[in-house]
């Protein structure tokens, strides 16, 4: 499926994006003319994954330029640095999102006051440089990790860090496909992920589609398979990573990290370099998505809790960089001490 299925497509000043929230019932793009439906589809995990919303704002800042092209330079400037300020506030805590965003500003004060059209342009160059280095990056990770996957190994991951979360082929999904590929013989166990349900949903289709074999399991079932002696290595993918190497991913991770450790089990975060954070000394500073209550209380539309009830709802955690066995980048694997050797992957 890989190179087959991009989870966004440039052209004629649409942006199309491959709709997450129909998926595995419907394949369905949703086009995107205009900014605010790149923000809209962002918001409502339409397109979501720490890379792929990353270069979709990107994309959604050429179209904010488009629609104000006919302004002046000065009114034009204003109205794209608007555009990406609002991009910026549609989810807090994957980092590839603000880091592309901060691309885009870049190209926008290095044109200064070109007239837009020439602007327009070079933003449009960004945002599909961003995309290119993205499907590379992801590849790079695969070819770094496949060797970490034998033969007969059970491979836990969780939600979805594939090509859907991606541009293209997807970070530890990228992992698993690259070993498969390399002829490997081992099998897939991906957690459904609730709340979201982004390993049922988007890795189940991404495993199916690629012929993968692979088992979909509950979240709590995890430990249990564990201590079978099913679960070999566990990989997932990441949204930040701070500078000391605590890394924030979907809700349920450092359960998972947790339970690694208990068992003897290595635990891989696979990610591109444009998802550490150096700014932020450890995960502490992360900033948690908190989400609708619905998405707990509701499965697919259909009411499961009374109402009445709290609910708590975050949309990340944080795993420790002590319970993290490396980190598979786009330039290598990266060991402990992570404070050190991030820095230098740099
Ligand atoms: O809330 P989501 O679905 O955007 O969360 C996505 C994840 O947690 C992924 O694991 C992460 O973004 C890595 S994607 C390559």
């Amino acid at each position: 499926m890989a190179d087959k299925v991009r989870s966004l497509i440039w052209a004629n000043e649409t942006l199309r994006l491959i709709d997450q929230t129909k998926l595995p019932a419907v394949f369905q793009y949703v086009e995107c003319r205009r900014w605010e439906e790149v923000a809209e589809a962002i918001r409502t995990m339409k397109v979501r994954g720490a890379p792929a919303i990353g270069a979709a704002a990107a994309f959604g800042v050429v179209l904010g330029a488009v629609e104000h092209r006919d302004k002046s330079p000065e009114q034009f400037a204003a109205a794209v640095e608007t555009v990406i300020k609002e991009l910026a506030g549609t989810r807090p805590t994957a980092v590839n999102l603000f880091w592309a965003l901060e691309r885009m500003e870049k190209v926008l004060k290095i044109q200064g006051d070109k007239p837009p059209a020439e602007i327009i342009e070079a933003l449009r160059l960004e945002a599909e440089a961003i995309a290119v280095e993205d499907v590379k990056a992801c590849r790079s990770i695969g070819s770094h990790g496949a060797a970490l996957i034998n033969n007969s190994d059970g491979v836990l991951t969780i939600c979805n860090a594939g090509a859907l979360a991606t541009v293209d082929y997807g970070t530890a999904l990228g992992v698993i496909r690259a070993a498969f590929d390399q002829g490997k013989d081992f099998h897939v166990y991906a957690a459904e992920t609730r709340p979201f349900l982004q390993g049922a949903r988007l890795t189940a289709w991404e495993l199916v589609e690629e012929g993968i074999p692979a088992t979909l399991i509950t979240d709590n079932m995890a430990g249990w398979l564990m201590q079978q002696g099913k679960v070999q290595m566990v990989i997932v993918g990441a949204d930040r990573i701070a500078a000391n190497g605590d890394t924030a991913n979907k809700i349920g991770t450092y359960t998972f990290a947790v339970l690694a450790r208990h068992h003897g089990i290595p635990f891989y975060v696979a990610a591109p370099l444009s998802t550490v954070d150096l700014s932020l000394g450890s995960g502490r500073e992360i900033p948690i998505e908190e989400r609708a209550s619905e998405e707990v209380t509701h499965l697919l539309g259909h009411r499961i809790a009374p109402e009445g009830i709290g609910v708590h709802n975050p949309a990340f955690d944080v795993t420790p960089a002590q319970l993290i066995t490396g980190i598979i980048t786009d330039v290598g694997i990266i060991k402990p001490p992570y404070g050190e050797n991030l820095a230098k992957a740099f």
